[in-house]
């Protein structure tokens, strides 16, 4: 079996097994070990404590002087496959068009949907699984990827079908969600009941049957899907099974958190338009609240209220929402950044949420998200920092020098 150990280091987010969720003022404590070691064993943490204790020499030995080994990031909310960035849109808000005016006017996602509908399954599987490393590559250890570019039978399968094969090759853990019921496809543009039924009646059995889907998700807003829309998708997805993780309040707030409530979803994503009503509403419940600031970012729109929701002691997590509209960036550490100076969230609140809440939102928290003893060994090395607040601080700062996945230590040149 493969041995990792490594010195001379600062642990960071070193939990116990029991801690698999963290609310509200939880969030703000970040344990740390410092002057210590850590020792992997097969694709799994063995051991961790302070250099007096430190074991002899064994396996490969990395001195991380200067340095500290995170958990590696948990990006709960990603549209990884795609056909292609989509620029042109970026500059024509620019010039003043809005999203929802680029969407209507057929751009957007149905841009998106075309281009896929256009690219083979092969192509599409390379383009993903490049960016899959590259995000691996920055700090990912554990990342969830939707459908929702295909707004066909064929084109969701294809998307789905991709994902499973980046499934089949990733090192990292992989969740699917199903976005059927992303934008409505031109062709249904009379016939929303047709659209709904299709992807209900015709292509969540199959999606079950070729085991293509974990989740079930709606993009629930004005111009895209109703609340109504959102709680039979749910309820088909409950009936097999599948969870929903949903896209709510970003632009409006009609309903949809009360919904995913109702249907006891694992995660609501985007809220950057949220009441007090809302709020409270989710902290009677265990729906986690997962903010995407780097869409507000991208579109100049206003910022979700990440102080109130951890006032009211929920469960923040944040995720990347890489797609080629709204967020052209998986990059977690920006993420983290972004979370500090715009939400005014902590350093250590923007990591919890990045790392162990952020696999709560997949259902990883047993394996992932801390440094706990008996979990996956999916960890990055920083570069020497003063600081962990020097990782938003920094903000462009390359800060992962070195990646293990499972144990294995990616090679240097791929970093
Ligand atoms: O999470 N909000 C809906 N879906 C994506 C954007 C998709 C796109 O524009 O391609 C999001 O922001
Ligand atoms: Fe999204």
């Amino acid at each position: 079996m493969t041995e990792l150990l490594i010195k001379n280091t600062t642990l960071v987010q070193v939990r116990e097994q029991n801690t698999t969720i963290l609310k509200g003022e939880t969030l703000r404590i970040l344990p740390k070990l410092e002057n210590a070691w850590i020792r992997c064993q097969g694709n799994q943490i063995l051991d961790f404590d302070t250099m007096e204790n430190c074991p002899p020499d064994q396996g490969h030995v990395i001195d991380a002087k200067g340095r500290y080994v995170f958990p590696s990031w948990c990006d709960s909310h990603t549209h990884l496959v795609f056909a292609a960035y989509r620029e042109q849109e970026f500059v024509q808000r620019i010039s003043g068009m809005s999203y929802a005016e680029i969407a209507a006017s057929g751009g957007g996602i149905l841009n998106s949907a075309r281009r896929l509908c256009a690219m083979s399954e092969d192509e599409l599987f390379q383009a993903a699984h490049q960016r899959l490393k590259q995000l691996i590559a920055s700090g990912t250890g554990a990342i969830e990827i939707k459908s929702g570019y295909g707004l066909s039978a064929e084109g969701e399968l294809k998307m789905l079908r991709v994902i499973k094969k980046l499934k089949a090759v990733s090192p990292i853990p992989i969740k699917a969600s199903f976005l059927g019921a992303h934008a409505l496809p031109a062709a249904y543009k009379e016939d929303r009941k047709g659209y709904m039924d299709l992807l209900i009646n015709e292509l969540l059995p199959k999606i079950v049957d070729e085991q293509l889907a974990d989740y079930v998700d709606i993009f629930c807003e004005k111009g895209f899907f109703s609340v109504a829309e959102a709680e039979r998708m749910m309820e088909a997805g409950n009936k097999y099974g599948l969870k929903a993780k949903i896209h709510t309040n970003q632009f409006n707030s009609m309903g949809g958190i009360e919904a995913a409530i109702a249907h006891e979803a694992i995660s609501v994503d985007h809220l950057e338009v949220v009441n007090k009503a809302e709020i409270s509403a989710l902290a009677n419940s265990n729906v986690i609240p997962t903010l995407l600031p780097s869409a507000p970012f991208f579109l100049q729109d206003h910022y979700p209220p990440a102080r109130q929701l951890i006032d009211a002691g929920l469960p923040v997590t944040l995720a990347s929402d890489f797609n080629p509209g709204t967020s052209p960036s998986g990059k977690m550490a920006f993420v983290v950044a972004l979370a500090c100076i715009k939400l005014k969230m902590l350093p250590s609140e923007a990591i919890n949420a990045a790392t162990l809440n952020g696999a709560a939102a997949m259902e990883l928290e047993n394996d992932y998200g801390s440094i706990t003893k008996g979990k996956k060994a999916n960890l990055f090395i920083t570069k020497p920092m003063p600081s962990i607040a020097y990782i938003p601080y920094g903000f462009t700062e390359k800060i992962v020098e070195q990646v293990i996945i499972n144990g294995q230590l990616l090679a240097k040149e791929l970093v």
